[in-house]
């Protein structure tokens, strides 16, 4: 579904990727690793358009998207979960949820993707008058991943769904992104500090280092990697695993 080659970009004349090459395949989950600072969130924003992309080619359900706009991007169906202090604090829920919906015209199935989102997270629905300002952080990234399912959208990119929740609050949200997975029939890319989180959740899974993709591999065959576990693996094995 989501074919990158080559990609290099980066900020001014600081070059970050040196020549990335990822697949993402339909209806799966893809993980993409690495340390702080390695440019997992630049890969994010130069595959939603925001930032240019210098060399290679993305290509998207066959199209090119790597010259295309961000609003063309979403249109295409590809939509980034922006960080969960993106909410607008002083809208209500539902209203933030409204917004992910605002470029289509099928009202009767924008009704029917809101009352999705209130089954994955039913908390929302309770909440849904509050303002969003009043939520708690898993809440919120709960509400960022909602908004993105608002825009129906073929595959969705998260950026540290987890990043600052608690143990119990980041296990609630892997689950319902693993029932999106499932019910949806959602491709989703994750990016994860909670590497053996996101590999339990992924079948497949890539390690950006130096600019390039260094290890990639089928999910269940990383967890086992060595490397990978030296460098990379934190959480424990019991909280993990409860995820499926
Ligand atoms: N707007 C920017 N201008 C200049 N340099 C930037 C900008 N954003 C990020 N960088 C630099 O680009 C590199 C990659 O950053 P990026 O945010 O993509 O890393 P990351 O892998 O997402 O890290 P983290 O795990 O901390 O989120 C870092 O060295 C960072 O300092
Ligand atoms: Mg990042």
């Amino acid at each position: 579904m989501l074919e990158i080659r080559g990609v290099e970009t980066g900020y001014g004349k600081l070059k970050i990727l040196r020549g990335i090459d990822m697949n993402v395949g339909a209806q799966g989950i893809v993980a993409l690793l690495g340390g702080n600072g390695t440019g997992k969130s630049t890969l994010l924003k130069a595959i939603s358009g925001i930032l240019p992309v210098w060399s290679g080619e993305i290509l998207f359900d066959g199209e090119p998207i790597h010259a295309r706009h961000p609003h063309q991007i979403v249109r295409a169906g590809l939509v980034q979960v922006t960080q969960g202090k993106d909410s607008y604090p002083g809208m209500t829920v539902e209203e933030n949820l409204m917004l992910g919906a605002y470029a289509r015209g099928d009202k009767a199935a924008v009704r029917g993707d809101l009352e999705k989102v209130y089954a994955f997270f039913p908390i929302l629905k309770e909440r849904r008058k509050q303002l969003s300002g009043l939520l708690s952080g898993g809440q919120v990234q709960m509400l960022v991943i909602g908004r993105g399912l608002m825009a129906a959208p073929k595959m969705i990119m998260l950026d540290e769904p987890s990043a600052a929740l608690a143990p119990l609050v980041v296990l609630d949200i892997f689950k319902q992104i693993n029932r999106i997975r499932k019910e949806l029939g959602m491709t989703i890319l994750i990016v994860e500090q909670n590497v053996r989180m996101a590999l339990l959740l992924a079948s497949y899974g890539y390690v950006i280092h130096d600019g390039r993709i260094h290890i990639e591999g089928q999910a269940e065959d990383m967890i086992h990697d060595d490397k990978v576990r030296h460098a990379y693996l934190g959480g424990t094995v019991a909280e993990a695993e409860n995820v499926r």
